[in-house]
């Protein structure tokens, strides 16, 4: 086997996926039919033609304009549920899915629609797929540390369906440091605690997002390497990366995959990770990161095992769960 053929083989386990960014464009168009909506394109090939990015924020703009066609529990189930099925393909045996409920509140949609909807997509992936899954819950860092207070009371009622919080959407201008008070909070109630950080971002909001909210994983964290103490400490207390090289090269954090920076993460002595942000934008689900980068990169079978394994290591698996995956 190839080092690229052993990548789409190995199992793995997906921790950075935005359940939103799932949504492939002939989904946003069934749902909007299905729920009496209109759309601002003509057609799914119009929809995907507007996919050329040149930055996250405009990414997010037609990331949030997509996630508009989802109303009712059956369809964060569906979402949810035409994601398990590409995981399974995938070999992905373990995820922990990102949603974001302000996406939704905002539009009069209940937290327990978004919630129940996407937790019983969760349950079902478990019993007939056989892949284990668990729900973060990320507070809209645009918005104010007040709003994601008030995020977090009406999800309170449901916290028995999501394990942990995360932070995510336009980064710079919105350091962690903005939401100290309710990760604060957050670790009380016993939730684990990622925050997206250094994507765009510069490093000394990788640093505040360990050092101020403590955040057990980085999400993205790339541009650590500009700090080489910051990689050093990020290696040493094994905080891992969860890193999503399409979206990167979509969102021109890298001009080409050949200079994405994961092989020197790696050398660093990182627990960095392969994931894929937000697959139905950036080209391509688990499997799809996975092989580009070893081949662009050239990575050993060495170097695929590492990352398979640190996707178990950096994963928030329970004891049980872990002893049957690694
Ligand atoms: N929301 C969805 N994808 C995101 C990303 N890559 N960065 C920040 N916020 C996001
Ligand atoms: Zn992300």
């Amino acid at each position: 086997t190839t080092p690229a053929q052993l990548a789409a083989a190995i199992p793995k386990a997906e921790l950075h996926i935005h359940i939103e960014g799932s949504l492939e464009p002939e989904l946003i168009f069934a749902l909007a039919q299905r729920n009496g909506l209109s759309l601002p394109y003509p057609s799914v090939e119009a929809l995907r033609d507007a996919y050329a990015f040149t930055n996250l924020q405009s990414f997010l703009d037609i990331y949030y304009a997509g996630a508009s066609v989802l109303l009712h529990e059956a369809d964060f189930h569906d979402m949810a549920w035409a994601y398990f099925l590409r995981a399974k393909a995938d070999n992905v045996v373990h995820t922990e899915i990102f949603f974001d409920p302000q996406t939704h509140t905002a539009r009069g949609v209940p937290m327990a629609t978004v919630i129940q909807g996407l937790s019983s997509a969760c349950e079902r992936a478990r019993a007939e797929l056989g892949v284990s899954a668990a729900l973060i819950l990320c507070f809209l860092r645009h918005l104010s540390e007040d709003d994601a207070f008030a995020t977090l009371e009406a999800a309170l009622p449901y916290r028995q369906h999501f394990i942990g919080v995360g932070l995510d959407s336009s980064e710079v201008g919105h350091p962690p440091s903005k939401f100290s008070r309710v990760f604060a909070r957050c670790r009380e109630l016993g939730f684990h605690v990622v925050a997206h950080a250094g994507e765009e971002g510069p490093p000394a909001y990788i640093r505040e997002a360990i050092d101020d909210l403590k955040t057990e994983r980085i999400d993205h964290g790339v541009r650590s390497l500009e700090d080489p103490a910051l990689v050093a400490e990020l290696a040493r207390r094994r905080i891992p990366l969860t890193v999503c090289p399409l979206s990167n090269l979509k969102l021109c954090v890298v001009d080409d995959l050949r200079q994405h920076p994961m092989k020197r993460l790696l050398d660093a002595g990182l627990c960095a990770t392969v994931n894929s942000d937000d697959p139905a934008y950036f080209g391509g689900y688990m499997n799809a990161n996975f092989v580009q980068t070893v081949e662009a990169l050239d990575l050993s079978r060495d170097d695929v095992i590492t990352l398979a394994r640190n996707s178990f290591e950096a994963s928030f698996v329970s004891a049980t769960r872990r002893a049957e995956l690694m």
